[in-house]
């Protein structure tokens, strides 16, 4: 369902904000489960407007930086800060390992508030009065420099910018009543900082830098954290679109695979300030093999473990092929027989809900071709002569 500049209309969901969590996202008009979620956020902001909040308030990272400036070091270099960035003196915003065009055409920078991405997928614009900018040509995807459409059906000046949850520090979402970030009308909501800050993480830290202690701070190690954004679904199914498992849903990928049930979560792999999209193995505590001490490969030349188990099953801005998008898959386990490739078909709508394992035309078809030539660059493979390869490929 399209959302307009009209009512929302409010649900009283009693839920943590956590693990409620999805989006209205995508690149088509096609939404789904989102107006529940957001209406969570109508509770938070009930709460706000209590008035009894008396507790730490935001005060920047930068604040964060004077005394852990080498985890300030990590972090900034990573995709977290960036993910809604504000335009200063009619100036792009400036990215460590990117660079974005000028705004779509009809824009120039004095016209556009603030940049949503732009740090490696994809960038869409905000313009001055708050609303996401629609049309054909106004999602910037950075993979192959194109543009493409973001709810073209949508006239302009319509789309409102409430995914403040999962892109901004101390979000509280209103509706087109306000209060509105900057007085823009078209954004549903407040927020401290824009991008996912060290308070996104650790909570308000007013009371923590006056007295630094452990006991004034948050510090949750637990794979829920993270999944507070990187989901989709309410019911943590994993979601499909186009053939591809839809973007930021790692949490319930993960959710669904043997390292949930192992207790291997989010931070036993990754550093939480570190990035891995620009830099791999360097943004993590541990690899496969520090676990997985003696797997053998039986495979021409040693392919890395990740080539198969979390290739591009999942799509944010642009696919390579039909079995290559842009976003690793956290399912680990492979399946390797018939029964297991078919359930991650999908349903003639377009979307279906599965759990695992991943099936061998994402495993394989990265690198070998399918019978019609789909695929990567090496030989061409049919899914039955994958399933017979792959049984006991370690051994
Ligand atoms: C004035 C210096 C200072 C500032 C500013 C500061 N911290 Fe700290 N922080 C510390 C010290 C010192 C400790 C260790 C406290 C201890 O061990 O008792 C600490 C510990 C922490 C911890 C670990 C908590 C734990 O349970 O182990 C976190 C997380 C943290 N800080 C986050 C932040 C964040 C986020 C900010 C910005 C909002 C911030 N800090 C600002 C000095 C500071
Ligand atoms: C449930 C949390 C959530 C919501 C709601 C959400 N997003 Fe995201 N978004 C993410 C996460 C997590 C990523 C990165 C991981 C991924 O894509 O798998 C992301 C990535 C993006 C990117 C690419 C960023 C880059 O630097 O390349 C854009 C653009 C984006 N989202 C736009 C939107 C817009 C516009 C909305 C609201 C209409 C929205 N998102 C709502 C969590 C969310
Ligand atoms: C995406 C979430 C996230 C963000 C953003 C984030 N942190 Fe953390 N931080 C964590 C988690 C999770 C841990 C606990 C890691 C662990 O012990 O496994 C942590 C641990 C810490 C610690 C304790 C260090 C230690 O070795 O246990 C400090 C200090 C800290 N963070 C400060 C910061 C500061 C300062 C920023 C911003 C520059 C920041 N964090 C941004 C999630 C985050
Ligand atoms: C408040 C929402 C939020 C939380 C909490 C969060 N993330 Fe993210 N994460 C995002 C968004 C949004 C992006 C996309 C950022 C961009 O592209 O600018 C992202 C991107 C990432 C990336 C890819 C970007 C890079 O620099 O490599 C990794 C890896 C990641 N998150 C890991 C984690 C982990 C691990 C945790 C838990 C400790 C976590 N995130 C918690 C919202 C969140
Ligand atoms: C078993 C280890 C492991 C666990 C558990 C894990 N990750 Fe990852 N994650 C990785 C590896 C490995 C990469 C890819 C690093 C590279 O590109 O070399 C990655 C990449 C990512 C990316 C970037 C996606 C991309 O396209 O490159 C995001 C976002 C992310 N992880 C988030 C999460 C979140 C959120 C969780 C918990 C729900 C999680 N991860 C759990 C190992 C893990
Ligand atoms: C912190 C340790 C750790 C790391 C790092 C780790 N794993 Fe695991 N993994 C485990 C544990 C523990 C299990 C469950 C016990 C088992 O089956 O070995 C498991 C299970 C698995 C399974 C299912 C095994 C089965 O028998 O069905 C696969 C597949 C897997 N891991 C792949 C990976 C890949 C690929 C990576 C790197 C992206 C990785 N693991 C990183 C600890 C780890
Ligand atoms: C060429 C593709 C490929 C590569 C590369 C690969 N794997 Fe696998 N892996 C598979 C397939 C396929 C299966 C399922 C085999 C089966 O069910 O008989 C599997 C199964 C597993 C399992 C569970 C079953 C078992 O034998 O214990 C683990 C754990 C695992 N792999 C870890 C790894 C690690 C760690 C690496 C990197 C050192 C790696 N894999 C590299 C394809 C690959
Ligand atoms: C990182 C790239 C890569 C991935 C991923 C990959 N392969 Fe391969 N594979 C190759 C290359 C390179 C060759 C040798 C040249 C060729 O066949 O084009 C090869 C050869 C083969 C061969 C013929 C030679 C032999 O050893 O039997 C089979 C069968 C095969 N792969 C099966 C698989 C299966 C099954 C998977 C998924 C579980 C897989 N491959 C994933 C790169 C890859």
């Amino acid at each position: 369902m399209l959302r307009t500049h009209g009512i929302v209309p409010v649900l009283i969901v009693a839920l943590a904000l956590g693990l409620a969590s999805g989006c209205s996202d995508d690149d088509s008009g096609q939404n789904n489960n989102v107006n529940v979620n957001d209406n969570t956020n109508v509770n938070d902001n009930t709460n706000t407007n209590t008035n009894t909040n008396t507790g730490p308030t935001y005060v920047g990272s930068a604040t964060c930086e004077t005394c852990h400036s080498a985890i300030h070091a990590d972090f900034i270099e990573s995709g977290h800060p960036y993910k809604l960035n504000k335009v200063e003196n009619d100036q792009a915003p400036t990215y460590p390992h990117s660079t974005i065009p000028n705004p779509p055409n009809g824009y120039t920078w004095a016209d556009v508030s603030y940049v949503i991405g732009g740090y490696f997928w994809k960038a869409r614009w905000i313009d001055n009065d708050g609303y996401i900018v629609t049309g054909t040509d106004v999602q910037y995807n950075l993979v192959d420099q194109s543009w493409s459409a973001y709810h073209d059906t949508d006239p302009v000046g319509t789309k409102p910018y409430d995914c403040g949850k999962c892109h901004t520090t101390g979000w509280v979402a209103t509706d087109e009543n306000g209060p509105h970030q900057d007085d823009l009308p078209g954004i549903y909501g407040t927020f401290a900082q824009g991008g996912i800050h060290c308070e996104a993480c650790h909570g308000p830290g007013s009371d923590h830098v006056a007295a630094p202690s452990t006991a004034n701070i948050v510090k949750d190690t637990s794979s829920d954290l993270c999944g507070q954004c990187h989901t989709r679904d309410s019911q943590n199914r994993i979601e499909f679109k186009g053939g591809f498992v839809r973007h930021h849903e790692q949490y319930d990928e993960w959710l669904a695979s043997p390292h949930n049930a192992a207790n291997v979560g989010c931070n036993t792999c990754h550093d939480p300030h570190k990035g891995t999209v620009y830099f791999g193995a360097a943004g993590l505590n541990q690899e496969c093999q520090d676990c997985h001490t003696s797997m053998t490969v039986n495979h021409n030349g040693t392919p890395g473990c990740i080539d198969c188990h979390m290739p591009n099953a999942a799509k944010s801005a642009k696919s390579v092929t039909m079995y290559d998008g842009d976003v690793r898959s956290h399912m680990f386990a492979i399946g390797t027989t018939d029964a297991t490739w078919s359930s991650m078909t999908y349903e003639a709508d377009g979307k279906t809900f599965l759990n695992g394992p991943l099936t061998l035309d994402y495993a394989c078809y990265g690198c070998h071709k399918d019978e019609n030539g789909e695929g990567g660059a090496y030989s061409i493979k049919t899914m039955i002569e994958l399933s017979n390869r792959a049984t006991g490929i370690h051994q």
